[in-house]
Order: C-alpha cells, then sequence, then structure tokens
C-alpha cells in the first residue's frame, strides 16, 4: 500500500472513498451530535432520514452518497478533548483494515481527525494506516487480494511539505517494523539459525549501505569462549550464529553516543532437558523476537540517519533436546571468567544473553539496550500489553519512558533490588540460572543479566515476552503474527539521546 500527500484536494475528489473524522459536538446538552465542519458534506448529512442514528462517538460509522456518486465514510472520533495519537492509529488501522479488501483508493481528509499536535497524530495516522495491511500469508496456498493500493491525505497547501517530510520518515520505520514481524512471525522448520542470520545479512548488503556487517560462527563464538550461548547450543542441528552490526554516522558529532542493541534469537525453544509441556511450547517460534526487535530498531534508526553510532547483537541459536543437549545441574565457564550452574535448560535466554552482554561490553558503548522474550513470569506480572523494563541507571529509564511515551507504547519498570542476588546464588558455582520459584521471576532474571554489565554502561533490559505477539486489542497488528513493538520506542530513545 502506497501512501501520498495531497496538498491540492485532487486525489480527495477522485478517491473511491473519502474518508472524514468527525467529533462529538458537546454543547447539545444531552444529545450528542456530530460536528460535520464541511458545509456541503453537512448539508447533504442533514438532509438523510437516517442522519439521526450517527452521534459521532468514538468508532462509530456513517455512508454516505452525494448525487454526483461521491462516497463518504464519516468516522466517529467522539469527544476531542479525549482524542489521542494512539486513538488516532487504531481508529485509523481499524477503518483502514476493513476496506483492505473493497476500495482501490481511499482519502483521508487529514485536517478532519486533529488539529493540534501536527507531527505526532500525522505519524500515527500514517503508522495505522500502513501497519494495518500487514499479514504472513506465505504458506497459504490461496489468500485473499488486497485492493487497496493507494491512501491519500489532504491536507493544507501549508502543511503539506511538512507531512511529505513525515511521511518520508516514517516508511522506513514501517518497512523495518514488517520485516521484524516477519522474521519472528517465520515458522521454525524454516528459520533455522543459519538461515536466519544469513538472511539478515543479505538485507543489510542491499539496504544499509555503510554498516558493517560480522557474524561469527561456532568456531568464532568458541575463540570468544562464549561457553554459556554454546551451552544453550548444545542440543542443536544447527550451528548457533552471532551477528554483529556497526553502523557508523556520517558526520561525526562531539555528541555522538555509541548505543548498542543486542537481543535474544532463540528460533524455538523447546526448554531443552527441562522439556515445556506441550501447552506452552506452542508459540516458542517467537523467541527470537527480541533480536528481531532489535534489527529492526537498529535498521530503521540506520535508514533515518541516526547521528550516533549504533552496534546490533544478535545472539542466534535454538534450544533443543537431543543426546548433546545441556543436563540440569551442569556447570558452565562464561565470556566474563564467572561460572554458572545451569538448574533449567529452559531459562535459556539469559544464557545466550549473557555471554552476549559481556562481548557488547568490550565493544565499550555508552548504552545498551537488551531485548528478550524472557520470562513467564513477565505475562503474569504486566500482561501481553506492557513490556517490562529493567536497567542500573535511573536516568535512561526516564528516558526510555519518554520515548515510550511519545510512541504510545506501554512499558514500565521492575526493580533490580540488590538481595535479587541472593537469589541467584549458587552452592557449587558463582550462580545458578534460575531464582527462587514462585518470586519475581521476571527482575530476578533482570539481576541475572546485570552480573554481566561491565561498570560504567547504562544499561536497560527490555523483557518483551508479552508484547512479541498476542497484540489481538490493537488494530494496527495482525492476529497470529509478531507485532514489532518497541522498535518505535528504541529509535525514539536513539534520536534523542
Ligand atoms: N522463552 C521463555 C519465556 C517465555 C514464556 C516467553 C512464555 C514467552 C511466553 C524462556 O526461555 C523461559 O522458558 N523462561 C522460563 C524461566 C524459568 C525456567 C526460570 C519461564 O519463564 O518459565
Ligand atoms: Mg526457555
Ligand atoms: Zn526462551
Amino acid at each position: 500500500m502506497e501512501i501520498r500527500v495531497d496538498s491540492s484536494g485532487k486525489l480527495f475528489e477522485e478517491a473511491e472513498l473519502k474518508v472524514v473524522g468527525i467529533f462529538q459536538k458537546d454543547d447539545a446538552k444531552s444529545k450528542k451530535i456530530p460536528d460535520i465542519k464541511e458545509k456541503e458534506l453537512k448539508t447533504l448529512f442533514q438532509s438523510l432520514k437516517s442522519s439521526h442514528t450517527f452521534g459521532a462517538s468514538l468508532g462509530e460509522r456513517f455512508f454516505l452518497n452525494n448525487t454526483n456518486g461521491d462516497s463518504y465514510l464519516l468516522i466517529g472520533l467522539g469527544n476531542k478533548k479525549a482524542l489521542s495519537s494512539e486513538v488516532l492509529r487504531k481508529q485509523v488501522a481499524a477503518f483502514i483494515k476493513s476496506h483492505l479488501a473493497s476500495a482501490k483508493s481511499l482519502a483521508i481528509d487529514l485536517d478532519s481527525f486533529f488539529s493540534t499536535q501536527f507531527e505526532r497524530n500525522a505519524n500515527a495516522v500514517i503508522e495505522g494506516a500502513l501497519l494495518s495491511d500487514y499479514k504472513f500469508d506465505k504458506y497459504k496456498t490461496s489468500s485473499q487480494e488486497q485492493n487497496l493500493k493507494e491512501v491519500s491525505l489532504k491536507t493544507t497547501k501549508k502543511n503539506a511539505s511538512q507531512l511529505s517530510k513525515i511521511v518520508k520518515n516514517a516508511l522506513p520505520m514501517i518497512e523495518s517494523m514488517k520485516l521484524a514481524r516477519d522474521y519472528a512471525t517465520e515458522v521454525p522448520n524454516f528459520l533455522n539459525s543459519v538461515k536466519y542470520a544469513s538472511l539478515v545479512e543479505q538485507d543489510v548488503k542491499k539496504n544499509l549501505k555503510g554498516v558493517k556487517v560480522k557474524i561469527l560462527n561456532k568456531a568464532d563464538i568458541k575463540k570468544e569462549r562464549m561457553e554459556l550461548f554454546l551451552s544453550v547450543n548444545a542440543g542443536s542441528a544447527y550451528e548457533p550464529r552471532l551477528v554483529h552490526l556497526t553502523y557508523t554516522p556520517k558526520k561525526k558529532t562531539r555528541k555522538m553516543k555509541h548505543i548498542a542493541l543486542v537481543g535474544k534469537g532463540i528460533t524455538f525453544d523447546t526448554g531443552g532437558y527441562s522439556l515445556k509441556p506441550s501447552a506452552s511450547i506452542m508459540g516458542m517460534k517467537y523467541d527470537m523476537a527480541g533480536s528481531s526487535t532489535v534489527y529492526g530498531a537498529f535498521r530503521a534508526a540506520v535508514l533515518q540517519g541516526a547521528p550516533h553510532k549504533l552496534t546490533c547483537i544478535m545472539a542466534i541459536t535454538d534450544n533443543a533436546v537431543s543426546s548433546k543437549a545441556t543436563f540440569p545441574d551442569s556447570v558452565i565457564k562464561t565470556r566474563n571468567g564467572k561460572t554458572v550452574e545451569i538448574l533449567n535448560t529452559d531459562a535459556e535466554g539469559r544464557l545466550a544473553l549473557a555471554d552476549a552482554l559481556d562481548y557488547t561490553c568490550d565493544l565499550k558503548p555508552d548504552v545498551i539496550f537488551d531485548a528478550a522474550t524472557l520470562t513467564g513470569a513477565c505475562l503474569v506480572a504486566l500482561g501481553d500489553e506492557v513490556c517490562g523494563l529493567m536497567s542500573n541507571d535511573e536516568s535512561l529509564v526516564k528516558s526510555i519512558k519518554k520515548a515510550a511515551q511519545a510512541r504510545d507504547e506501554y512499558i514500565w519498570e521492575l526493580p533490580i533490588v540488590p538481595e535479587f542476588r541472593d537469589h541467584i546464588k549458587s552452592k557449587v558455582a558463582d550462580i545458578k540460572n534460575i531464582g527462587k520459584p514462585m518470586r519475581a521471576g521476571t527482575a530476578v532474571a533482570g539481576a541475572f543479566l546485570q552480573e554481566f554489565i561491565k561498570n560504567g554502561i547504562s544499561w536497560a533490559h527490555f523483557d518483551i515476552a508479552g508484547v512479541a505477539n498476542n497484540q489481538d486489542h490493537l488494530p494496527y497488528c495482525t492476529p497470529g503474527t509478531a507485532s514489532a513493538l518497541m522498535v518505535r520506542t528504541m529509535v525514539e530513545y536513539i534520536h534523542n539521546a
């Protein structure tokens, strides 16, 4: 689907369907009546016998045709004061979704949808429109044709050039989010570690000019002494991969920071010998969503010409069962020299990440973000809707929360208190890979990761176990596919860092 800026109103005139946002008028005491600005449309509307059925409450829709053959869709936006960019994103996604199969072209009267915060709201409309047609149907032998090819946004001549800039900036973001969704939604019999790394390499070479690619294979990973990461791979039929990408901005400024993004890339998590029961093993193809999230964020930030040096690290393997898989009770030496007792092979994400984080610290970044579908406990604590955040730096948390708010994503901080260190003390090794049963599982996993962050580096951990998929409540996500949530928050942070 293509988006076009319509500064003359010509596309609006020609479109098969014209969409106009209508707010409720609150001055009519008890009866809510719609506030239709455009005179001709208002006259037409009032001439209809059925007009009393439409009150412009949020999400309400009303179709009407005039005698020239023009079709209008009125979208109720409710109370103007309650409107937010997320409400817009959802409303736009919802009506676009219901017209994907029918109309070829759809024209939105942008200025009827909001009158404040042009950049934020216009961006939300664009995201709502372009994210909503995402589908993953490569394995369907027949699928429904999408007719809707063009969405135009009508605005004033004065706003048009700003709108074009907003579109130009939004496109790489949306494209990168859709690619991240594709990777995470891919099935595990196709997307093994080797395949995944090579797909990423191809994408970088094709689309991210100037980005350095290094892919560590099993021998390289051994040389790096990443025994903990290798222990997760021990049962796999495929070699592990560590993808290492580097972007350096063309213009170097004194304010330039080095931000590293690290992702858990478990292409399938069986649990290993601590095997998951059938009900919880389903959906474990998404266990590499941390890596697709950080890749999506890296990709979007690079394409938008981010002003900071960026590193992207993806620790990729599956967690399989075989005679070679790691036994629970094993003790493994990590890259940083500590020993870890592996009491549960299903707590594998933190093992892969521990070595990857230690490796990343050696690159001396100012900030590290890691993203991982790390704990089921995160779903218990925060649901499918909210991303868990843990960090060693209060001011970093502040900036991340600000970024999340600006991009309408939900994030909530969980504390890592010093006492959690005691939860992961081992009797035979330095630490163990699980805490106490039913006790702060998400934050204790965060405490485990923190053991691998070297002094002076600001770090934040995003537990995306809930938000990575199952976002059926968001019309700009597609049921049965990954969400790519948190990509926008990370990119927003990078631009403001
Ligand atoms: N990949 C899972 C976490 C997960 C669970 C993500 C459900 C999405 C939905 C992770 O590797 C895992 O299995 N964690 C264990 C940790 C436990 C053994 C300490 C868990 O949450 O049960
Ligand atoms: Mg697991
Ligand atoms: Zn996992």
